[in-house]
């Protein structure tokens, strides 16, 4: 067995490790911190300074037993004194056990500034895995939060307590957009619809024909925002299947908080309703809630507005509803879908506009068929 040697460094720098720049806990200047790589039996030696300018710092060797060295465990107040700024403490423990194990800081929330890192224990000596395997990566999972650690922890500490977590939904919405989906029938073929209009895209992509007002690119009525008949049968096949084609557009006021409420029911054969998975473009969505059979104005108090998940897909359960919440404050066109490829290809979609006087300059290839071909942006 050996003494393995390791110099770190804490100290706080920029990272993104979800593209949003953040101040991130590094070690050596590294986020997530460095990998330890051992032999069962080995003795690690860490001499870690302190290199925060106003934070105390341990660090805790997560799984690892410290038979007969419990000073070197690493929890502050626990175990041992925090290490000031500037000072020194050097962790000396043996690995005794082979296995995957990871460090972390144990000093208020430093786990959550990314003070973590892998530390990984081989068999002893030559020793051979109890198994067989071509090759390894090293994968290492943790929660991830916009929210500074200082923002968590006032929050935590305040009265009432705030929890940490990421833009709760709006609470209430500006416009609600019910979808009844239906299956049906235009001129003997087989479609999908929305409030019965099967979607048809034009020849002219909507950004260009809509940031530079060419009406005559789309049916400019806007679709309808719920299905007309009130006591249409979600549990039957529909009295009139037949349906037609649109290419209208929702537009949506920019910043306004919209829900959409997409209210599946029977296909054209009996006892039949689909599952579909519905996409948004240029959004995440928030996923209020579920139900069965048809959505009623009262269901709206069991929306979860706590901590409902964020997501650009969610599924609309076979005679169900799904209710979902956006915030249109993307300046653009998007598209919203079955991701079923060949239901969106039948009609099943529905196209949102939000702020397009705001988007920049369209690059002429984006603008190079249809009426805008001609347009001299
Ligand atoms: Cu991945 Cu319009 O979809
Ligand atoms: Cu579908």
């Amino acid at each position: 067995s050996q003494v393995r040697h390791f110099q770190w460094e804490v100290e706080y720098m920029f990272g993104s490790p979800d593209c949003l720049e953040n101040v991130v806990m590094g070690i050596n200047g590294q986020f997530p911190g460095p990998t330890i790589r051992a032999k069962a039996g080995d003795t690690i030696v860490v001499e870690l300074t302190n290199r925060l300018h106003t934070e105390g710092v341990v660090i805790h060797w997560h799984g690892i037993r410290q038979i007969g060295t419990p000073w070197a465990d690493g929890t502050a107040s626990i175990s041992q004194c925090a290490i000031n700024p500037g000072e020194s403490f050097e962790y000396r423990f043996k690995v005794d056990r082979p296995g995957t194990y990871f460090y972390h800081g144990h000093y208020g929330m430093q786990r959550s500034s990314g003070l973590y890192g892998m530390l990984i224990v081989d068999e002893h000596g030559n020793r051979e895995p109890p198994f067989h395997y071509e090759a390894e990566f090293e994968l290492l999972l943790s929660d991830w939060w916009h929210q500074s650690v200082h923002d968590q922890q006032v929050g935590l500490y305040s009265k009432p307590f705030r929890w940490t977590g990421e833009p709760q939904p709006p609470k209430t919405h500006n416009r609600r957009i019910i979808l009844l989906n239906t299956q049906n029938t235009i001129n003997g073929f087989t479609k999908w619809a929305l409030n019965n209009i099967s979607l048809t895209l034009p020849p002219t992509p909507y950004l260009g024909s809509i940031k530079y007002g060419i009406h005559e690119a789309f049916d400019q009525k806007s679709p309808p925002d719920n299905y007309d008949d009130a006591n249409y049968d979600i549990f039957n096949p529909a009295l009139n299947p037949n349906s037609t084609y649109g290419n209208g557009v929702y537009t949506i006021k920019f910043k306004n908080t919209v829900d959409l409420i997409l209210q599946n029911a029977n296909a054209l054969a009996k006892n039949v309703s689909e599952i579909h998975p519905w996409h948004l473009h240029g959004h995440d969505f928030w996923v209020l809630g579920y139900g069965e059979g048809k959505f009623r104005d009262e269901d709206e108090k069991k929306f979860n507005l706590e901590n409902p998940p964020l997501r650009n897909t969610d599924v609309i359960f076979p005679y169900g509803w799904t209710a979902l919440r956006f915030v249109a404050n993307n300046p653009g066109v998007w598209a919203f879908h079955c991701h079923i490829e060949p239901h969106l290809h039948m009609g099943m979609g529905v196209v949102f506009a939000e702020g397009v006087r705001r988007v920049g300059k369209i690059p002429r290839a984006a603008l190079a068929c249809g009426l805008t071909a001609s347009v001299n942006p």
